[in-house]
């Protein structure tokens, strides 16, 4: 089985992964670096021998293009380009879980300074305004008052690139110091953290402290249900504590985990494993989430002088990393489906996998 890993660095979490593929018979992993990746439409029958795509892609739009040129040639892809789409942009995963009835703070959506203020009025101070597209709590305002919404938004008329046009903005959510992260793989909440922090952003690439959060019936079916509302796949879910009971606040789909496995006691990049492997088995088709999408798949535009020269057919920069020929069997509660087909065919299954916690 070949399974090409879309990176553009090799962080913790790509470590650990690669680490588990090692343990896996039957397995080859090629790395596939985006600085080295040129499409070319003759290259076709050299990527259709992949099984499937893993995508730990850190730039969003980098991956949504190489996915959508992935899926073209009928490679299986985890996540898929609709999920990844959907995930790595806030108003399309707010308008996703609107519309499967997920609860979810109260928000709005501005395309307009004036209209932006009067959203934030409307929804009543203090208000969060966020990047549609953006992570690791970055660039998030807490905007006390209508002074402050001012000041925010003409700065953001004056300095900000195009991205600051769109004004995403929730209610404030009371948090007692800290919120969930669920993670949920083929249909199952696998386990759940806590992020605690004195400051109100509790992303622990932001300082905050992760423990474990038992997966009680509330948490798991609202994870769930998050998850199949952007197209199912592998997510974190960020969930809120409220007086209205459990609102998810985000889903990521490129997870990140290297500080949850130690308190969760989870073997969080083997039960993904499992997941890609089964994937590339045929065993799981992803839900086709473009019916959700708010805006057509990005347009593939292949690379303009082609090389006259023949395609290299390795996309690994020996560089960079060689790719990783995968040795010793593994046991994994896996679904038994026949090898090598590109395109998945078998009926869907939902993984199962333990859940410790
Ligand atoms: N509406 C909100 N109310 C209270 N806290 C919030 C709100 N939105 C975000 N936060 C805090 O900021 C963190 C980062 O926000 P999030 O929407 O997940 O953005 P990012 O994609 O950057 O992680 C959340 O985990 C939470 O701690
Ligand atoms: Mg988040």
């Amino acid at each position: 089985m070949r399974i090409g890993m879309l990176v553009d660095r090799i962080r913790a979490e790509e470590k650990l992964l690669i680490r588990e593929l090692e343990r896996r018979s039957h397995v080859n992993v090629e790395l596939i670096y985006h600085q080295d990746l040129i499409f070319r439409p003759e290259d076709a029958e050299r990527w259709r021998r992949l099984d499937a795509v893993f995508d730990r892609s850190v730039s969003h739009s980098r991956a949504l293009t190489a996915l959508g040129f992935f899926e073209s040639l009928g490679v299986a892809t985890v996540n898929s380009s609709a999920v990844t789409r959907l995930c790595g942009d806030k108003v399309a995963t707010s308008l996703a879980l609107s519309r499967a009835g997920v609860p979810q703070p109260r928000y709005r959506v501005a395309a307009h300074g004036e209209s932006a203020l009067a959203a934030m009025s409307e929804l009543g101070f203090p208000v969060v305004l966020k990047p549609a597209v953006g992570s690791w709590g970055r660039l998030l305002a807490r905007v006390g008052d209508r002074d402050a919404a001012e000041a925010i938004l003409e700065h953001k008329a004056t300095l900000g690139g195009p991205q600051h046009g769109i004004f995403y903005i929730q209610e404030h959510v009371e948090k007692p110091g800290r919120d969930l992260r669920a993670f949920v793989v083929g249909g199952r909440t696998l386990c759940a953290i806590e992020r605690s922090s004195e400051h109100w952003i509790t992303n622990t690439a932001r300082g905050g402290r992760a423990s474990v959060r038992p997966v009680d019936e509330d948490l798991g079916v609202l994870c769930r249900a998050a998850a199949r509302a952007v197209g199912g796949g592998m997510v974190a879910v960020d969930v809120f504590e409220s007086e209205r009971g459990l609102l998810v606040n985000e889903v990521n789909s490129t997870m990140e985990f290297r500080n949850s496995i130690e308190p969760t006691g989870v073997d969080i990049p083997a039960r993904m494993i499992d997941y890609v492997i089964a994937t590339a088995q045929g065993a799981i088709e992803t839900r086709e989430a473009s019916e959700l999408l708010p805006s057509p798949p990005p347009l593939f535009v292949s690379p303009s002088p082609v090389s006259p020269s023949p395609v290299s057919p390795s996309p690994v920069s020996p560089s960079r990393a060689p790719s990783v020929s995968v040795s010793s069997a593994q046991d994994v509660e896996m679904p038994t489906a026949p090898t090598a087909p590109t395109a998945p065919t078998a009926p869907t299954v939902e993984v199962e996998v333990p859940v410790p916690c």
